[in-house]
């Protein structure tokens, strides 16, 4: 007997293929282009200088030259690659010693460094939790959490994101399932830029013997007097018993790690099957990852750490005061308002917010742009990003192009959603 299904018909029929096709046609498609040189606040990208509101690299160290220069030293002393997996001939005295200070910095027992971030997540949750264990993530909750749990083939119960009822509901209903439950949440959501509220997460964990996981990739080198992220910024780094983080960020590299008691990180040492059956990081990844850490816990981190915020500030401001619909600030429990250097623009409509990227990028600025799924349907947005080597003219000239995109595109299609 012969199948009569292809297993590739998917690829011929994908909605999103005609989507990004037609998009395409129309010189709307906002995926994939190309950068021409490195990644610092104004870009060469397809032949024309562009300013970057659309990259991670919050502290604008893919630039640094101490940070080059630790990539380079490993460059040299090791070469190119490991050419094998950490478990066997991939671990190096330099993922050693990056682990030992992220450790001290993130004041965990232990850490262990996954080649991605992305493999850092799905390594700690696919192998932390099994089949019979109930995993409870926010909604908003970054992609690499949902793979590891299906990896897990853990139970998942999805709580609406940063309702602390809808929490509390999904641990009753949890611990009556049977397994053990930990709770993983982004501490900075990945696409709206706001703040897990951790201290009352920590709370309801404990109330209902749940542990908590929080991921930190858009919080590390950002949030917090020491930069170790929202833990710390809330106070919380004793009462989280995970901590996830991303190199691909702050540290101006690639790579990922997880930070925590001692036996855990062993475990998943010798049992997470995204660290054992894949490469370890590069050692130019590495070493400038470990160059990137130094100079976050130097005293040049606060003032780092304190220009970024200033400029997410600076540009929700200004973009709030153009008419554009901003998410609002998190209340902090002493009352200030915190803006991390996410700082979405609500569009809702898919189309719109591929008109407004083009137009945007016609007039020399990269954003990103989030469509449905990776935001709910009618959810559409602009996701921009600053990093602290922003200067203020350059902010400026963006949002002088936000400001006649703007106009120009309600002029012929009406007005764009307003207000917080
Ligand atoms: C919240 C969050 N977690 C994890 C990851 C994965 O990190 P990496 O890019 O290092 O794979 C990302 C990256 O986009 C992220 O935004």
């Amino acid at each position: 007997m012969v199948t009569s299904i292809d297993v590739f018909a998917k690829a011929r029929e994908n909605e999103r293929i005609a989507q990004m096709n037609a998009a395409r046609e129309i010189g709307a498609m906002p995926y994939f282009h190309v950068l021409e040189g490195p990644t610092l606040p104004v870009v060469e990208m397809e032949g024309q200088a562009r300013i970057m509101l659309g990259s991670n690299n919050y502290l604008g160290l893919t630039g640094d030259e101490r940070v080059k220069q630790g990539a380079r030293d490993a460059l040299e002393r090791y070469g190119t690659g490991i050419t094998g997996s950490r478990f066997l001939n991939g671990t190096l005295d330099l993922h050693l010693q990056l682990e030992r200070e992220l450790a001290e910095w993130l004041g965990t027992e232990a850490a262990l460094v996954f080649t991605t971030g992305h493999q850092a997540n799905v390594g700690a949750l696919g192998t932390i939790l099994a089949p019979g264990d109930t995993v409870i993530a926010d909604s908003g909750d970054h992609a690499s959490i949902m793979d590891g749990v299906i990896l897990s083939r853990a139970k998942l119960r999805a709580f609406r994101h940063n309702r602390i009822d809808r929490l509390e509901h999904a641990l009753q209903r949890a611990v009556e399932d049977g397994g053990g439950v930990l709770v993983v949440v982004d501490g900075v959501f990945s696409t709206e830029g706001d703040v897990a509220p951790l201290p009352e997460i920590c709370d309801l964990c404990q109330r209902y013997g749940a542990r908590l996981m929080v991921d930190e990739a858009h919080a590390l080198g950002v949030l917090g007097a020491r930069g170790a992220g929202t833990c710390e910024l809330l106070g919380v780094e004793d009462r989280v018993d995970l901590r996830m983080a991303t190199f691909s960020k702050s540290l101006a590299s690639c790579g990922g790690v997880i930070a925590g008691p001692m036996d855990v990180v062993e475990f998943l040492r010798i049992q997470a099957r995204p660290f054992i059956f894949t490469a370890s990081g590069v050692p130019a990844a590495v070493g400038a990852a470990l160059a990137a850490v130094r100079i976050c816990r130097s005293d040049e981190g606060p003032a780092l750490f304190g220009r970024v915020l200033d400029n997410a500030r600076y540009l929700h401001g200004g973009l709030r005061e153009l008419g554009f619909r901003v998410v609002p600030p998190t209340r902090l429990a002493d009352g200030t308002e915190l803006i991390t250097p996410v700082v979405p623009v609500l569009v809702g409509d898919d189309w719109k917010a591929a008109f407004l990227w083009k137009a945007l990028y016609e007039a020399g600025v990269f954003v990103n742009v989030m469509i449905h799924p990776a935001v709910p349907p009618g959810g559409a947005l602009l996701r921009t990003s600053v990093m602290a080597s922003h200067d203020r003219a350059t902010l400026d000239r963006a949002l002088a192009a936000f400001a006649a995109v703007k106009r120009a595109f309600e002029a012929e299609h009406g007005p764009l959603p307003a207000g917080e």
